[in-house]
């Protein structure tokens, strides 16, 4: 049976990939993609969102979200993403979006499901957050959250913290807390799927469509890492897509893992427990290791197969 999802996102370069790729895998039944300012401002996002989703001529609704985190003001990721969030690309515009806001759609999906819904989270958590905190009971519906988010170490944003936990911790913080399973892609483990131009060159000599030939013109325009000596760029959020098709293509660890919530240096920072040191029971499953070339060729494959 297909696993039922809301896919909640900041397009963003790496976004549009995770969407590609939840709408070519049939896994996934994609119930609601809700949409957060992020790495853009919310109009470019949810523009993204819908010029992507009318691409891959998917029928899933998409609807708009947060456009600020719980507290304090938006910051964005343009320097990486570019002014309109997919790398200058430019789209056939989508359709308008679907009636109702995130957190009420989030909400009505899980209210509404015959079967308890994933959430997945690759942006700042705040849509995911607001639903479960206006409506806590809804926590019993929700089968797993997972969210690209974190790191076991070096932020990419802050020297402590990774963007989408940066941007929003209270809200990383109220899903860690809501007692459901939790899986992390972290920074740690997305370093371990960098697109090089090896791979990026073998996505266009595929067959393809409109869609793959995005994908590459999208990709092409992230700059490599310094992270990793401009060796290429890690792919983000595909990673946590990835896991729930391809599980075993995954180790992971149980560990407890906490939000830097303070207003210093290390604000966003997850403190993650890899040796469980403080004796607090593992609220999250974090992602260690990746099998990266099956999982660019699964990537690959399903970029291909869209139109
Ligand atoms: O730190 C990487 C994450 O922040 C990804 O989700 C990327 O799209 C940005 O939102
Ligand atoms: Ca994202």
């Amino acid at each position: 049976m297909p696993i039922p999802i809301i896919l909640d996102c900041d397009p963003g370069t790496d976004d549009a990939l995770a969407l590609f790729l939840a709408f070519a895998s049939p896994e996934l039944e994609l119930r609601a993609i809700t949409v957060a300012g992020g790495n853009v401002g919310l109009a470019h996002t949810l523009a993204n969102a819908l010029a992507l989703t009318a691409l891959a001529q998917a029928p899933t609704p998409v609807h708009p979200g947060a456009d600020r985190p719980l507290l304090g003001a938006f910051r964005s990721a343009h320097d990486i993403h570019g002014a309109n969030g997919i790398g200058g690309v430019r789209l056939p515009p989508g359709g308008p979006p679907a009636p109702g806001l995130a957190v009420d759609v989030i909400r009505r999906v899980l209210r509404e499901s015959a079967d308890p819904v994933t959430l997945v989270g690759i942006g700042p958590a705040t849509n995911l957050a607001l639903a479960l905190m206006a409506e806590p009971a809804l926590c019993a519906r929700v089968a797993e959250i997972v969210l690209m988010t974190g790191a076991w170490g070096e932020g990419n944003i802050t020297p402590a913290a990774e963007f989408n936990a940066w941007s929003d911790p209270e809200a990383l913080a109220v899903l860690l807390r809501c007692e459901r399973p939790v899986t992390l892609a972290t920074l740690d483990l997305t370093a371990q799927a960098l697109v090089t131009p090896k791979r990026l060159s073998a996505w266009r000599q595929r067959d393809g469509g409109a869609c793959l030939r995005a994908a590459c013109d999208i990709q092409d325009s992230v700059p490599a890492s310094v992270r990793f000596a401009q060796r290429g760029a890690p792919l983000h959020d595909p990673c946590a897509i990835a896991w729930l098709l391809r599980p075993g293509l995954f180790t992971t660890r149980p560990c407890h893992v906490e939000v830097d919530l303070g207003p210093g240096p290390s604000r966003g920072r997850t403190v993650i427990d890899r040796w469980g040191r403080r004796g607090a029971a593992p609220n999250a499953r974090v992602l260690e290791t990746l099998d990266a070339d099956a999982f660019f060729g699964v990537l690959a494959d399903r970029l291909a197969a869209l139109p």
